[in-house]
This record gives structure tokens, C-alpha cells and sequence, in this order.
């Protein structure tokens, strides 16, 4: 089988799992996830933004933020949420129409993370929670979200150890971004890694 087939049949299995998991996945990993997002969320800065949350799943985050009292949602301005499942984007989509004001700032998009449907320079934050390591292609998937930052924004990205060698994705991560923060921990099982885009390298990957 080609190279190319290989990447696009991993795609679709993985889509097909998501899918298949979506109405349990809550129940599963929410608390999982929460651990994550209490990692990530002291260095986000919420002012005037539009935040892409790649790979964002059924909007824990967004629960999550709800949740908090820490930071406040009021000030976002725009949250662009990009997953391959349109099941997991349901149960997203089920949880904000309930409140009008959140709903008015999401938007939800069908899409992958390797392609995706946005000019570069149009997004202030980069977002993506344990979504990555699902790319037959870590890297230039990870590229391609960087293309669409605008310069000098900041990411929050989260990988699943077992799926990545740290040093070569740090290496990749040099070269484009100052890195702010790595999170290793124990008792998580991601890679937490934070950062700002070098001044050249948004929108020009
Ligand atoms: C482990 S879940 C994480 C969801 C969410 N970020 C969270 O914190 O709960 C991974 C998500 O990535 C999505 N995903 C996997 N491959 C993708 C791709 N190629 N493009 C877009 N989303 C993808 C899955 O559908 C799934 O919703």
C-alpha cells in the first residue's frame, strides 16, 4: 500500500473511533482532561481573542471554563473549534445551545487538522488538547496549524507521550516558537508544551 493511503486510511480509523466512543467519551476522560486544562490554563491570556482549539472534541475545555472561576470567558472573543467527527462536534454543539451568549462566540468546524479551511495570520491562539498525536503526520500537522497564528501568537499544546519522541518534537518546536513552558509530569499523560511563534514563522510555513 502507498505511503500516502496509509496516512488517509489511519485518518479515517481514527475518525471511526471517535465516532464509535463519542457518547462515552465524556464520561471517560472528562476528568482526564480537566487535569490537563488546570495545567494549561494560568498562561492563556483571555483578551479580545479569537482562540483555534485544533482537534477540540465534545468542548470539554469550554465545560472546563465554565467551570472555573479563574479565567473568564467574557473576554474571548472568538473560539474556532476544528474536530474530524461530526459526532463529537454534536455533543459539542448540544452543550453551548443551551446558553445563548457562549453560543454566539463558537464556531464549530468539520475539518482536519492537516488541511484547514483558514487564511494564514487569522487566529491569536492556538489550542489543542491530546489531539495531535492522532496525525499520521505529527509535525506538519502541528505546521499547519502554526500557519494560520498570527505573529508572535502563543500555543498550548498537549501530546500523549507514548505517541512522540520529546526531543525531536522540542527540536521541531525551537525552531519556530520561544518555548515558554514544558509540563512533564508523572501523573499526566501528555507532553504540555507552551509557547510564542517566532516573528517570521506564522503564516509563512
Ligand atoms: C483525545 S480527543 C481530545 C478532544 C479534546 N481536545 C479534549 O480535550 O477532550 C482527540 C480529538 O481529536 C480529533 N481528531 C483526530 N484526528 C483529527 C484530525 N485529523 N483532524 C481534526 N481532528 C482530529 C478526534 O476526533 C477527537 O475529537
Amino acid at each position: 500500500m502507498k505511503r500516502a493511503n496509509r496516512g488517509i486510511d489511519k485518518k479515517s480509523e481514527i475518525k471511526q473511533k471517535y465516532e464509535a466512543s463519542s457518547s462515552i467519551y465524556d464520561q471517560r476522560y472528562k476528568n482526564i482532561q480537566f487535569e490537563k486544562y488546570k495545567q494549561i490554563i494560568s498562561e492563556i491570556q483571555f483578551k479580545d481573542n479569537i482562540i483555534c482549539d485544533a482537534g477540540c472534541g465534545t468542548g470539554l475545555f469550554i465545560e472546563f471554563m465554565c467551570d472555573s472561576s479563574a479565567k473568564n470567558l467574557d473576554n474571548i472573543f472568538k473560539y474556532i473549534g476544528i474536530d474530524i467527527s461530526l459526532k463529537m462536534l454534536e455533543i459539542f454543539k448540544s452543550k453551548v445551545n443551551k446558553n445563548n451568549d457562549l453560543s454566539k462566540k463558537i464556531s464549530l468546524v468539520l475539518a482536519d487538522l492537516e488541511n484547514l479551511p483558514f487564511r494564514s495570520h487569522s487566529v491569536d491562539t492556538l489550542l489543542s488538547v491530546t489531539a495531535y498525536q492522532n496525525l499520521p503526520k505529527i509535525i506538519s500537522a502541528i505546521e499547519e496549524s502554526f500557519r494560520i497564528l498570527r505573529e508572535r501568537s502563543n500555543f498550548h499544546i498537549s501530546i500523549l507521550k507514548k505517541k512522540i519522541v520529546k526531543d525531536q518534537l522540542l527540536e521541531f518546536l525551537n525552531s519556530k516558537a520561544h518555548l515558554l513552558k514544558i509540563i512533564d509530569k508523572k501523573m499526566i499523560e501528555d507532553y504540555i508544551i507552551q509557547g510564542d511563534l517566532k516573528q517570521s514563522e506564522s503564516g509563512n510555513l
